[in-house]
C-alpha cells in the first residue's frame, strides 16, 4: 500500500492524497445514503449504510485512502452522554459534565462494547476496498473531546472548559484521563478490526496558550501514540493538532505523520518537524472553490515537499458547497505532479 509506505517514509510512486471530511454532504451519492438513513447519527450506526459512503470517495474520486465514516463524539455519546445533531447548529450534548457526579456516569468499557457498529463498519469496509487503497481509522483526541462534552456544544470562548482549567485542573485532569484510558480501548478494537493506519484529531487544539497546551492535550494524545506503538508499531499514527504552529519546537512523540493546518506555512512546518516526522496536509480547503487556486496550491506545496516525506491532504476539512469536480481535479492534480 503505497499510502502506508509513504506514512513510514518509503520512497512511492507518487504522493498519496486524501481529503479530511472527504465523505460527506458535497457529493450527492452520500446524501442519497443519508436520506436512506434517515439522519447522521443513524448512518454511523448503520455498518452497511457507513461502509458504502466510507467508499465512495474512493470510487468517485480516486484518493489513495478511506476514512472511517463515523464521527469523533460517538465515544461520549457511547460513554453515556446523550447527542444530539441540531440542524444549522451541529452537535449538542443537553447534559454536559459539570461535576464528578456527571463524569462517574460515564463508562470507559461500555463505551468500547457499544462501538462494535464501528468495528463492524471497518470489516464491511476492508473486506470491499481494493489492497491498493488504506483505510483510516480515527478519534478525536482528548481535549477536544472534552471540550465538546463540558462546553455541550462547539463554542467560540471555551470559557467554561478554560474556567475548569484554571479553577479546578485536577478536575479537568479526570475528564481528561477517563476519555484517554476509553480512546486507547476503542483504537485497540479499531486496529483488531481492520484498520490499515489511524489519525488523531485535536481540532481545539489552538484555544490553548502553550504551557496548557502540552499539559491538557498533547500529553494525553502522546500516551494514546504509545500504547498503541508499543503494542501495533506496524501501524502507522497520524497526529492533528490543528493551529499550533507558534509550538512546533517543541512537538515529540511517538507517532509517525504530523498533519499539518492551513494556517501553518508548509515551509515552517517542513523546517521545524519535516527531518522527524512525515508530514501531511496543508491545502486551505477554501482553494477548492477554484481550480486556478487549487493549481496554485498544489503547486507551492509540491515545491517544497518535492514529492518527499509528505502525504497531500487539506489543512482542514473540506465544506460541504464544494464542486466534485473541483475536488477531484485535486486529487489527479496531485498524482500527475508527483509522479516519479
Ligand atoms: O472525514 C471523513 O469523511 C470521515 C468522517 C468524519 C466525520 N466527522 C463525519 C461527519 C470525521 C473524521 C469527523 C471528525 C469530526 N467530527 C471532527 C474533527 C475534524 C474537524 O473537522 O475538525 C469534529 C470536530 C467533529 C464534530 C462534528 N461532527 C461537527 C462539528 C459536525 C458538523 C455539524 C454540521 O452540521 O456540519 C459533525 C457532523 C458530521 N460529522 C458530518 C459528517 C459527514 C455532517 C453530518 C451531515 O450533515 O451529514
Amino acid at each position: 500500500m503505497i499510502f502506508i509506505d509513504a506514512c513510514f517514509g518509503k520512497d512511492t510512486p507518487h504522493t498519496p492524497v486524501w481529503m479530511m471530511r472527504q465523505a460527506g454532504r458535497y457529493l450527492p451519492e452520500y446524501m442519497k445514503v443519508r436520506q436512506k438513513a434517515g439522519d447522521f447519527l443513524s448512518l454511523c450506526k448503520t455498518p452497511e449504510l457507513a461502509a458504502e459512503v466510507t467508499l465512495q470517495p474512493v470510487d468517485i474520486l480516486g484518493v489513495d485512502a478511506a476514512i472511517l465514516f463515523s464521527d469523533i463524539l460517538v465515544v461520549p455519546l457511547e460513554m453515556g452522554m446523550k447527542l444530539e445533531f441540531v440542524k444549522g447548529e451541529g452537535p449538542q450534548f443537553p447534559k454536559p459534565v459539570i461535576c464528578e457526579n456527571d463524569l462517574s456516569a460515564l463508562d470507559i468499557n461500555r463505551a468500547v462494547e457499544n462501538l462494535k457498529y464501528v468495528y463492524e463498519t471497518i470489516k464491511i469496509t476492508r473486506s470491499k476496498l481494493s489492497h491498493e487503497n488504506a483505510l483510516i481509522g480515527f478519534c478525536g483526541a482528548p481535549w477536544t473531546l472534552a471540550t465538546y462534552m463540558i462546553e455541550g456544544s462547539g463554542t467560540k470562548t471555551y470559557s467554561k472548559v478554560k474556567k475548569l482549567l484554571y479553577t479546578n485542573p485536577r478536575f479537568l485532569h479526570a475528564v481528561l484521563f477517563k476519555v484517554t484510558e476509553t480512546l486507547k480501548l476503542y483504537m485497540e478494537e479499531q486496529i483488531k478490526s481492520g484498520v490499515n493506519v489511524v489519525q488523531i484529531f485535536d481540532s481545539w487544539a489552538s484555544a490553548l496558550e502553550d504551557s496548557a497546551f502540552f499539559e491538557f492535550s498533547w500529553r494525553y494524545i502522546k500516551e494514546i501514540c504509545a500504547y498503541l506503538k508499543s503494542r501495533y508499531p506496524h501501524i502507522p499514527i497520524i497526529v492533528f493538532p490543528k493551529g499550533i504552529s507558534g509550538y512546533l519546537d517543541k512537538i515529540d512523540g511517538d507517532f509517525d505523520v504530523f498533519g499539518v493546518d492551513w494556517s501553518t506555512p508548509i515551509e515552517l512546518a517542513k523546517e521545524k518537524l519535516g527531518h522527524k516526522y512525515i508530514l501531511q496536509g496543508n491545502m486551505e480547503p477554501a482553494r477548492l472553490y477554484d481550480k486556478n487556486a487549487i493549481k496554485n496550491g498544489v503547486e507551492h506545496i509540491v515545491s517544497i515537499m518535492d514529492a518527499r516525506r509528505h502525504i497531500f491532504n487539506l489543512g482542514h476539512g473540506i465544506l460541504p458547497d464544494i464542486p466534485v469536480e473541483n475536488a477531484k481535479y485535486f486529487v489527479d492534480l496531485v498524482h500527475s505532479l508527483t509522479k516519479k
